[in-house]
């Protein structure tokens, strides 16, 4: 039987952290077997908040090598970048005249952003979801992977399916979010937040990072914040990660330390420490091999990119004759 056509993407933001494995990779990971997948690095979407141009190139390096390293795989899976498929942007252009003002206003992460930047309201980070749908709906995908946070735009991409398959013709699945159940990482310093790059180094642990950053980093970890009879966020962060990377024996030993008030957090650190540097070092002497050879990198994402691309072409055709757009 053909396998289900799935897409999601990241933006390029360099090296990725545990929230990004936990939260999102080690899923794409588990879903290549299953689904024919196209994973996606979405460079046109970095530009539409204040970005540093120089850095796209390196960060897209940076990252891919982190999703190769945890397992992506290119004769799998199509990893691809969407600025080299540039009928991304074509077909963003065309869903756009089938996409309500409204729609776009009302996104929450539209709002959000202008309140972070108020001084960078522009046409393009309106029409982020516009170029959304036209990054799934270009490959007819029917699923797709993402977090809570992308659900909106999920439902602006059916929106735009919907109405342009009813005044224009049949061209569109109606594509789902795939939710998974994953762990949410929060920040090491700021344990009420997501970990995140913006707040910094401190913030984050990445896939990338020496043993003895790692050490320093959960040894600096917060973990008495929060009401006194409650576990706090930082203490609670700390089990999350532990149940990912350490043994059952070792998380139920630690949590029923913590339910009879005899846990030590600094022991508590230091086992979470050391098992992390063992889960991350196969994942860490992959991605030095990737890394020693970005050539090789750049090669799969060409290649990725021209099999994508053959795909884009034919909707896109499909799409400009159904407009009248032909000749
Ligand atoms: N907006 C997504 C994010 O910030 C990234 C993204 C761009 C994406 N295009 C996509 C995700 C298409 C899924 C499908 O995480």
């Amino acid at each position: 039987m053909k396998k289900e056509r799935i897409l999601s993407g990241m933006r390029p933001t360099g090296k990725l952290h545990l929230g990004n494995l936990f939260g999102a990779l080690k899923n794409w990971v588990g879903l290549q077997d299953q689904y024919e997948c196209f994973f996606m690095v979405a460079d046109y979407h970095s530009l539409t908040t204040p970005s540093d141009f120089a850095q796209i190139q390196e960060n897209t390096i940076a990252m891919v090598a982190d999703w190769l390293a945890v397992g992506i795989e290119p004769q799998k899976s199509i990893i691809f970048v969407q600025s080299l498929v540039p009928e991304h942007a074509e077909l963003a252009l065309l869903l756009g005249m089938f996409t309500p003002l409204g729609w776009l206003l009302r996104c929450p992460t539209y709002k959000e952003q202008i309140r972070e930047y108020p001084d960078y309201q522009n046409y393009g980070l309106l029409g982020y979801p516009v170029l959304q749908a036209a990054d799934i709906l270009i490959y007819k995908a029917k699923k797709v992977p993402v977090g809570l946070d992308q659900v909106p735009h999920l439902e602006i991409t059916r929106e735009i399916a919907r109405t342009f398959n009813h005044h224009v013709g049949k061209i569109f699945p109606e594509p789902q979010p795939l939710l998974s159940e994953t762990p949410k990482i929060m920040g090491l310093n700021r344990p009420n937040e997501k970990m995140s790059k913006s707040f910094g180094p401190d913030n984050c642990l990445y896939l990338a990072d020496e043993p003895e950053t790692i050490r320093v980093k959960i040894q600096k970890a917060v973990t008495d914040v929060g009401p006194s009879n409650k576990m706090s966020a930082g203490v609670a962060n700390l089990f999350t990660l532990m149940k990912q990377v350490s043994s059952e024996e070792t998380y139920q030993l630690f949590y029923q330390k913590y339910q009879k008030k005899e846990l030590k957090y600094q022991k508590l650190k230091e086992v979470l420490a050391s098992d992390l540097i063992e889960y991350l070092k196969p994942i860490q002497k992959k991605r030095k091999e990737w890394i020693a050879h970005p050539e090789k990198i750049r090669q799969v994402l060409l290649s990725g990119s021209e099999k994508a691309r053959k795909i884009a072409q034919e909707t896109i055709k499909e799409v400009r004759f159904s407009l009248g757009l032909k000749l």
